[in-house]
């Protein structure tokens, strides 16, 4: 593309002509700031914070293009005071008294009244009060703190596709409103938390992360969601020499999710109440009862023998290897791997796609972060949907089509007449995979069952209910143990959580989880991501890799 040339600051300089004044300015290296401005959001110019001047005029740098001629200030009198008015007016409009804010001290407004070097009101403050929404479960959103920037608004549409966000009224009585102006928590916000971590200000916050401290006191760790198979990226806050979280954003650069996340990535990872296993237990004739780790060691080597093992997709690839080499060709999943018609599409494509089937899987309840690829495509694009299942699905509402999946063959007249479509689904019986792949114009996207099913996949770990002398079970999801033909065998359980069929184990073993664990693992897409140890566990659990490693002889620490 050709370049143009304009004037910066008195200097001139060639640039390309598709980009905006902010581009530009910032590719120079000159300071400009911004508040409604989000990089990973269409501009929208509303707050005139980023005002420059161009031969007199004063213009917005996020909203303005560049155009041959230009002549660019950005520290005139008049910016400099047009930008000072802006900020002295959003300080007056609401309660932006910092030092009472859950946000103090990481609030971009805040930080621009140091900048500006506002040190008092000029204007009469908070005339109005503007009600506090602590309906949701996760989110509160204290209206007396917004400045109306929008971000919330387009990122809740624009990325996330949920389109729950808007705004009523007019001037300074305009409300960000969820639905027709419903209280968060009775909105259909699925709460995928977008909203919370693109607010500038102290108005959408996170409860949970709340006074638990702030971005300066925390270690920043990039990771992958292993709580299903999408494996979003996280960008997670750990409190600096503290053994817990403080909360976690989507990773923007992260090639599988892009910033976006789904409520269990965002925050039910970081509420996880579910009872942990603590320590090794064998069962004898009066019960259970405590052993120790040398015990668990020699009893191991002495019923590997005759033995098989059980796992299911939430163990890492480094895992399921060790388990390979310990077992052989003995290992068996507990849930079904295969995929009836393969994935050849990558999430990234989604968004050029223009006619989606979804079968058998609501969106909005699993697979969040596909939900949202999908909705922003079919609610901003325009793209069709249709929505194949057996019951209700809340995607139906926004879909071109529905059918039920026994009607799924009245459908291929449709689907034949369109130029390419994407069929994205969790399940297919033979007959519904046959008349699906007879269409030539399709891709398809497997939502397997388990975070690393494409792992199992890989190692040829298939699903079979096979009996043994002596059977090691591990994994995170056990409640399919109860169809296993285990009765006369001798079992040993590792698993990280509480179930009530764990009880049919002779020996059961804690085994870390969650942010206690590494390791990695391939996403629906096929892609290696890798999640990081992030916290010590705060139980008496062993880690599966480093046993495994050790009964494997190949380190000399158990644990
Ligand atoms: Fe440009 Fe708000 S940052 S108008």
């Amino acid at each position: 593309m050709e370049k143009i040339r304009i004037r910066v600051n008195g200097n001139e300089v060639e640039v390309s002509p598709d980009k905006t004044v902010l581009q530009v300015l910032k590719e120079l290296g000159i300071h400009v700031p911004v508040l409604c401005h989000y990089e990973p959001l269409m501009p929208q110019g509303s707050c005139r914070i980023c005002v420059i001047e161009d031969r007199g005029v004063l213009k917005t740098a996020c909203t303005t293009p560049v155009e041959p001629n230009m002549d660019i200030k950005t520290d005139t009198p008049s910016v400099i005071n047009s930008r000072k008015l802006v900020l002295k007016l959003l300080f007056s409009e609401r309660n932006h008294y910092c030092m009472y804010c859950e946000v103090t001290g990481e609030c971009e407004l805040q930080d621009l009244g140091y900048e500006f070097g506002l040190d008092h009101f000029e204007f009469p403050t908070y005339e109005r009060r503007f009600p506090v929404d602590n309906s949701h479960d996760f989110i509160m959103i204290d209206h007396n703190r917004c400045v109306l920037c929008r971000r919330c608004v387009r990122a809740c549409s624009e990325i996330a596709g949920h389109y729950v966000l808007g705004e009523m009224e007019r001037g300074i009585d305009t409300m960000i409103i969820a639905d027709m102006n419903l209280p968060l928590g009775s909105s259909s916000c699925v709460s995928c938390g977008l909203c919370a971590q693109v607010c500038p200000t102290g108005t959408i916050i996170d409860k949970r992360a709340s006074y638990l401290g702030r971005e300066l006191q925390s270690d920043i760790i990039y990771s992958n969601c292993d709580l299903c198979p999408v494996g979003c990226g996280l960008e997670i806050y750990k409190k600096k020499g503290a053994n817990f979280i403080i909360k976690i954003y989507g990773d923007w650069n992260s090639d599988v999710s892009y910033g976006v996340l789904c409520k269990v990535g965002r925050f039910l990872s970081l509420y996880d109440n579910k009872e942990r296993v603590k320590g090794i237990r064998l069962k004898d004739e009066f019960g259970y009862r405590r052993i120790h780790e040398d015990d668990l060691l020699s009893l191991i080597k002495s019923k590997l023998n005759n033995a098989i093992a059980y796992v299911d997709g939430s163990l890492f690839n480094e895992e399921l290897e060790l388990i390979r080499e310990l077992f052989k060709d003995k290992v068996y999943s507990i849930y079904p791997t295969e995929s009836p018609i393969p994935t050849n599409i990558n999430l990234k494509d989604l968004d050029n796609g223009s006619f989606f089937v979804v079968i058998g899987v609501d969106l909005n309840r699993e697979y969040g972060t596909v939900g949202s690829f999908v909705k922003r495509n079919v609610i901003g694009k325009k793209a069709k949907l249709m929505v194949v299942d057996k019951g209700f699905n809340s995607l139906a509402k926004i879909a071109d089509y529905v059918f039920n999946i026994k009607d799924l063959g009245l459908a291929l007249d449709i689907l034949k007449k369109e130029k390419e479509i994407i069929v994205i689904y969790k399940s297919l019986s033979k007959d519904e995979g046959k008349i699906l792949e007879s269409l030539s114009n399709a891709r398809f996207l497997h939502l397997p069952l388990e975070t690393n099913t494409v792992g199992l996949q890989k190692l040829r770990i298939k699903h079979d209910k096979v009996s043994a002398e002596n059977v090691f079970i591990f994994g995170r999801n056990l409640e399919g143990i109860r169809d296993l033909p285990i009765e006369n065998s001798f079992t040993l359980i590792f698993t990280p959580y509480e179930n009530n069929q764990l009880y049919k184990g002779d020996v059961i073993v804690g085994v870390n989880d969650g942010f206690e664990r590494e390791g990695t693992f391939y996403n629906l897409e096929g892609k290696k991501l890798r999640k990081e140890k992030v916290l010590k566990p705060a139980y008496d659990v062993i880690d599966l890799k480093t046993f495994l490693s050790y009964v494997l002889g190949k380190t000399e620490k158990v644990s």
